[in-house]
């Protein structure tokens, strides 16, 4: 019987490098298709195994862990957001948890400022006029958007539990309540982690606030956002626009009466989508695994 530790690995297109390194020292075994791995799959593939790699379609809870046995040292999930993994579950019995942060930042950004424009200079909106026959003719005052001119981004507030004065400085950001970033800002842009503080902090309340002509971006999780009430008051045009790449559920279901509206440019989760940058979480959510199974510093761990 073989002494190498075996890796439960729940999607099949990760990148090859992440694979590869594992494969060096490691029994690998992956879910044969691109949709997530089926739960009772998931619960009769991670089995005796010593890790998981998983991502943040997998919901790894105790059930999971009970699957996987005693023997399991860790869950590595290629992503940032970790809300899919109960961390609290995997620290009582002594279970290191994986993540990837930072290596996104750039890509995720990058992509906000995207849908901020596209949202901003209504791109979609007007793309969709060219395919469906509504431009007839340039126009004075058609498909105009507000423009960045005269709004405020030059200004940028944040809000966080604390202060980050040294990240603040870098881009003369200056820390607000939330309450004044609702109430003050042209753009709002949702990028925190989705805990049971920030479920739905943007609720009813919250986009009653908002300045008739902001504008709302979600790059975290659909989760931060009572989605209910963001169509309301985009149906009602309580605030300008809004665009999102992250939803509740995902895939968004085609019925769903944010589908409907123009104000409102939905992207399928691809903020960290630049391929440079998934392959290396691929290797660091590998990296992370090899260093849990050798009792070494994790590259990046979750710890609470
Ligand atoms: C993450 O990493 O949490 C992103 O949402 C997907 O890359």
């Amino acid at each position: 019987m073989s002494s190498r530790p075996r890796v439960y690995v729940t999607r099949p297109d990760v990148d090859a490098s992440g694979l590869e390194l594992l494969r060096k020292s490691c029994n690998v075994s992956t879910w044969k298709e691109a949709l997530p791995v089926p739960r009772e799959v998931l619960l009769r593939e991670v089995a005796g195994c010593e890790a998981v790699y998983c991502a943040l379609t997998d919901k790894i809870d105790a059930e999971v862990l009970d699957a996987a046995g005693s023997q399991l040292k860790c869950v590595s999930t290629i992503s940032v957001g970790y809300e899919h993994i109960d961390v609290e579950e995997c620290r009582k019995r002594g279970i290191r948890v994986g993540f990837t942060p930072d290596v996104l930042t750039d890509a995720t950004a990058e992509l906000t400022l995207a849908l901020l424009l596209a949202t901003n200079r209504r791109l979609f909106e007007a793309s969709k006029q060219v395919y469906n026959g509504g431009w007839k003719s340039w126009a004075p005052m058609w498909m105009c958007g507000q423009g960045l001119k005269g709004s405020r981004p030059a200004e940028i507030t944040y809000t966080t539990r604390t202060a980050r004065p040294q990240e603040a400085a870098a881009v003369n950001g200056r820390h607000v309540d939330f309450d004044e970033m609702l109430r003050n800002s042209d753009f709002i842009v949702a990028c925190c982690a989705l805990t049971p503080e920030t479920k739905e902090i943007f609720n009813a309340g919250a986009f009653k606030k908002m300045k008739p002509n902001c504008i709302f971006i979600n790059t975290a999780r659909g989760g931060v956002v009572d989605q209910k009430a963001l169509h309301e008051a985009l149906d009602s045009k309580r605030i300008l626009a809004a665009g999102l790449d992250v939803t509740t559920p995902e895939p968004l279901p085609l019925d769903d009466p944010l589908l409907k509206l123009d104000n409102v440019v939905i992207l399928p989760h691809i903020g960290s989508a630049d391929i440079e940058t998934r392959k290396e979480m691929s290797r660091i959510t590998a990296r992370n695994i090899l260093a849990a199974l050798a009792g070494g510093k994790m590259e990046s761990e979750v710890t609470v």
